[in-house]
């Protein structure tokens, strides 16, 4: 198993585990320094081209993305999310993960889903394609109201069996994405491989969040997201400066001149 996988299923219960995303190298390189895993979400729909769902997302845009990330990542584990309708089936999944590994060359894929990926999670670590799961909320086939899950006796059972099947069937660590706090602690528990929750409380091994979402660059009410920092406000400071110093003739000065 690679090194870095092995890793981060050792912190398990000894260490939280930190994942961010990130969508392009700049932002990939300052995170590098800080956190144990970095993801390539799909997130990126959303937040970089204003989708609203991740459905539009394409293998195509992820790869150039993750490429891009590729180039900011020396320690992290790099993960790379399945956009939606590429893991239909086995031969699918294989296909569009393989060229994603080909590609790009990140530690492993994340794919969302329960019992009716487990089959997939199976061919694809057989094959030697490390895999992280996804469970709860599943932004690209979720519908409808928002409800966090984890609020009726068939949601609960159903949520701890696919935890344990997606485990059983090669997934080296989970996303819990909105589940139920004393739910978050029964899975984590019941598992050998590292939780990382969003919204899912601190019962989870680790804490993943969309980058953007914590350095306040993009603008968002969803109550499991504490602003960590303020871009917008930076940004805003140093543009306004560029602005005023070349409507004052003040930049570009010889010094940035040939
Ligand atoms: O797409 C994404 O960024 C994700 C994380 C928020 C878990 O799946």
């Amino acid at each position: 198993m690679n090194k870095k996988i092995q890793n981060i299923i050792n912190n398990k219960n000894k260490k939280k585990i930190i994942c961010l995303t990130a969508y392009s190298k700049n932002i990939a390189e300052v995170l590098d320094n800080h956190v144990d895993i970095i993801l390539v979400g799909d997130s990126l729909g959303s937040v970089l081209y204003n989708y609203k769902t991740t459905q539009k997302v394409t293998l195509q845009m992820m790869i150039e993305h993750s490429k891009s990330v590729k180039q900011g990542v020396r320690k992290s584990l790099l993960v790379v999310d399945m956009p939606h309708n590429t893991y239909k089936n086995k031969r699918d999944a294989y296909k569009n993960a393989k060229k994603i590994m080909v590609s790009v060359k990140p530690d492993a894929i994340k794919l969302e889903g329960g019992k009716k990926v487990v089959n997939i999670i199976s061919y694809l670590t057989r094959k030697k394609i490390p895999v992280m799961g996804h469970l709860g909320i599943l932004p690209q086939s979720h519908k409808g109201k928002f409800k966090y899950k984890g609020q009726t006796d068939k949601e609960i059972n159903n949520l701890i069996n696919d935890a344990y099947l997606l485990e059983k069937n090669g997934a080296f660590s989970i996303v819990l994405e909105c589940i139920e706090t004393s739910l978050a602690k029964i899975i984590t528990k019941n598992l050998k491989i590292p939780t990382i929750g969003i919204g899912s409380s601190s019962n989870c091994d680790g804490q993943v969040l969309v980058t953007d979402d914590l350095i306040g660059l993009n603008v968002t009410s969803i109550k499991f997201v504490k602003k960590f920092g303020n871009i917008r406000k930076n940004i805003n400071l140093a543009v306004k400066k560029f602005c005023k110093q070349v409507r004052g003739k003040a930049y570009p000065s010889k010094k940035y001149s040939y």
